[in-house]
């Protein structure tokens, strides 16, 4: 009698998929990532360093629990439980988002430059698919990254093969052992296959965010090559605004905004925002149309209450930013409690819900450095998942970690402990 599970590996085996099929059914680092991250929600004891999860801070928890509960009886949820939106999201949420967007930063925008996907992962899939792969005239066109490290979960979302290239960053090493990446532009080419620009701000992993100067140049770049710039803004302003230095939001109708309800505390809500000009959100909801009918309405019947209520900025700014400000400090002196500059710098953490370490004169790879601490239940991930289309084998991608800070301060600790011991060993055998 076979098992149901080598009963199901065998079927994978003998099965043969389309060219699609093979490239999406891989075991993909973010795959990987997200197994961690479940499997580890329900392991008793494991320290949970690795996955994306926001934080469940109290605060926004009852907020939550309070908001849904006067929704449920209002009516409200079941409504949205109950119905269809339409492909380009919930326009009551449309028409409420461009009227915040456009009171709060003065963009011109109106609900015709917006629409919603389920999560923004699933933004990006359709838009490194829209602009890059094969073009009409046969040529392979690819999404530049101007500035690797990058986030994990660009790296597999490409329906042809070879769809990104990524720049090698300049390093400014900064007192205290911290340092900042910085986009080279001396080395930075916009080539003729390149049809997008790509950066996340702040960056996950690092915590970096693009300086006003970098994002002007590379706008400059984009408009002066005719393809658009995407910003990943998953945590930056003006909500859930987990950024911790002076950035000037950024928007165009050159520019594509990526946001999110997830670090807000609501990533089961799935639900993606996409700002762009009305060719590119028209283009986005007939794709949401033909993939998935309609974006979910639960997380757009939610946030829409947070506007009308007045919270959705307030929270962010008075809750979820000082809360995750707090957090990172906390982490950074609990780091150096137990790892000195020498063997570990720490990338300036500047917004984002990471710490990016490098471990600079490491005698083993994190990727060793990751299967060691697995093995003591501490979860991280490695760096080289980050450096998504780097044509040339850099050293620096086998030495960097990237930690999520959200745990409990004691439990940080003890995954903080558990690595200075495994740096430790490593050193010893070195
Ligand atoms: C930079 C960045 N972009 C996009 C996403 C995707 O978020 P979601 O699909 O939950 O909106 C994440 C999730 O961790 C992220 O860190």
């Amino acid at each position: 009698m076979v098992s149901p599970s080598v009963f199901k590996s065998l079927v994978l085996a003998i099965m043969t998929f389309s060219v699609f099929g093979d490239k999406f059914t891989r075991y993909a680092g973010i795959t990987r990532l997200m197994d961690d991250l479940n499997d580890g929600l329900r392991t008793p004891g494991a320290i949970m360093l690795g996955g994306g999860n926001p934080a469940q801070i109290p605060e926004m928890q009852a907020y939550f629990s309070e908001l849904c509960s006067s929704m449920l009886e209002e009516g409200k949820l079941t409504e949205a439980l109950c119905n269809y939106d339409g492909p380009q999201g919930k326009s009551t949420l449309l028409d409420a988002l461009a009227k915040l967007l456009s009171k709060q930063l003065g963009w011109p925008i109106t609900a015709k430059n917006i629409t919603l996907t389920n999560g923004s992962q699933s933004a990006f899939f359709n838009l490194f698919n829209l602009f890059a792969g094969k073009n009409k005239a046969g040529q392979q066109q690819r999404v530049l990254f101007p500035l690797a490290p990058e986030y994990i979960g660009y790296a597999d979302a490409g329906i042809d093969e070879d769809l990104f290239v990524s720049n090698k960053p300049n390093i400014e090493l900064l007192p205290d052992g911290q340092f900042k990446y910085h986009v080279d532009f001396d080395s930075l080419k916009v080539t003729d296959d390149i049809g997008m620009i790509c950066v996340s701000r702040p960056t996950n992993p690092t915590g970096n965010v693009l300086t006003d100067e970098e994002i002007y140049r590379l706008d400059a770049l984009a408009k002066q090559h005719d393809i658009p710039l995407v910003i990943d803004n998953a945590y930056g302003i003006p909500f859930p605004s987990i950024i911790f230095s002076d950035a000037t939001p950024h928007w165009n109708t050159n520019t594509i905004l990526c946001m999110s309800l997830s670090k807000l505390g609501l990533p089961g809500s799935r639900c993606g925002i996409v700002i762009g000009n009305e060719e590119i959100i028209r283009a986005l909801s007939n794709m949401n149309g033909i993939i998935s009918l309609a974006p979910g309405s639960i997380g757009p019947a939610i946030a829409l209450e947070m506007i009308e209520r007045g919270d959705l900025l307030a929270l962010s700014e008075n809750v979820i930013k000082p809360f995750y400000r707090q957090r990172v400090e906390q982490t950074l002196q609990i780091l150096r409690r137990y790892i000195s500059p020498e063997r570990c710098l720490i990338h300036k953490p500047e917004g984002a819900i990471f710490l990016w370490l490098w471990f600079q004169n490491m005698p083993i790879t994190t990727e060793e450095l990751y299967q060691r601490l697995k093995k003591r239940g501490v979860l991280m991930v490695p760096g080289h998942y980050f450096f998504p289309g780097l044509a040339q084998e850099w050293e620096h991608t086998h030495q960097c970690m990237r930690m999520n800070y959200v745990p409990e301060p004691d439990k940080i600790e003890r995954g903080v402990q558990i690595l200075a011991e495994e740096l430790d060993i490593a050193y010893r055998e070195g």
